[in-house]
């Protein structure tokens, strides 16, 4: 049984033919209509979510399939006190592979533990997204053509931005990245991640200014400051709007450079450049139903061999 805790459960191989699932769903989506009929998505999100729980439901039932499921902590048992061991075992009986957001770091993984079904870990704490990085790297190989020799700014909560880490991950693994790490000072880049960078020799700057990144990257991934994770609302308020990228930074920019963000955006883009080619956060959520829809398929598969 295979799960998905992190983007480095797949081997660079997996994911490039997981990725070409997805771009083959996005040309040829009628092929993939049928392909889940009789299968239920258990969906247990003990914390808000718009895009990643919605995008895996439209991902199931483009694929035929069913979803059931819950999309807040009180409105499930856990409310009651009942464990996430408890609650998969529970959910092995109803549903066939199981999407799981929590706010705890790990959860997800304890979950993997004791299921009897795939887990796929859609969010816990400020730890790892692998499935928003997966979306990220369909987009980038989509739209740049390539995940290698890239000039990639990241840009606003990095400690905290689980995105970041597993984009970080994802990326390292293919010749040629380098990373400009854009964030104020409070919100950077937490140790155990340089680690990760240092380990393998890649390079990066640090900084605190947007306006001074700008002209080399290939893309900017820009993310949101995220209140639910500060223990005070003085330090959110204090930095809530640090960055916000407008024409006069876009204008600094090469021509070519993308523009990401794995949404919500609260102010740290404007609205002024949604209409900006360079803009595809908006492209980007709809990768994220394609390469969903490749995920689920491909763990059903590795079920079905077991
Ligand atoms: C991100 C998340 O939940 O970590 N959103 C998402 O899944 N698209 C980023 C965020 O909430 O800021």
């Amino acid at each position: 049984m295979r799960h998905l805790m992190s983007p480095l459960d797949f081997s660079v191989e997996e994911l490039d033919k997981l990725l070409d699932l997805a771009n083959d769903i996005e040309n040829h989506p009628e092929q993939y209509a049928h392909k889940c009929e009789g299968k239920k998505l258990a969906v247990a999100f003990y914390e808000p979510s718009t895009r990643t729980r919605l995008s895996f439901e439209s991902a199931m039932l483009n694929l035929g399939g069913k979803v059931l499921g819950f999309s807040s902590a009180d409105s499930s048992s856990a409310a009651k006190g009942e464990s996430v061991s408890d609650t998969i075992r529970i959910l092995s009986c109803y549903a066939d592979i199981c999407a799981m957001r929590h706010p705890k770091e790990g959860a997800p993984l304890v979950a993997s533990q004791h299921a009897k079904i795939p887990v796929i870990n859609a969010g816990d704490g400020g730890h790892q997204h692998p499935t928003q990085t997966l979306t990220d790297l369909l987009t980038i190989r989509s739209l740049k053509g390539r995940l290698n020799h890239l000039t990639i700014g990241l840009c606003g909560d990095l400690k905290f931005g689980r995105t970041v880490h597993s984009l970080i991950h994802a990326l390292i693994r293919y010749p040629g990245v380098n990373f400009k790490l854009i964030s104020p000072d409070e919100l950077r880049l937490p140790d155990y991640m340089k680690d990760v960078l240092h380990a393998q020799n890649i390079p990066y700057t640090e900084m605190e200014r947007l306006e001074d990144a700008m002209d080399d990257l290939d893309l900017l991934y820009m993310t949101r400051v995220q209140r639910e994770r500060f223990f005070n609302e003085e330090d959110y308020v204090r930095m809530k709007d640090y960055y916000v990228l407008d024409k006069t930074k876009m204008a600094k920019a090469p021509e070519d450079m993308l523009v990401l963000h794995p949404l919500p955006r609260v102010n740290e883009i404007s609205t002024e450049i949604d209409n900006d080619p360079r803009a595809v956060y908006f492209k980007q959520a709809q990768y994220g139903v394609y390469v969903r829809m490749a995920l689920i398929l491909t763990l059903l598969e590795y079920a079905k061999e077991d």
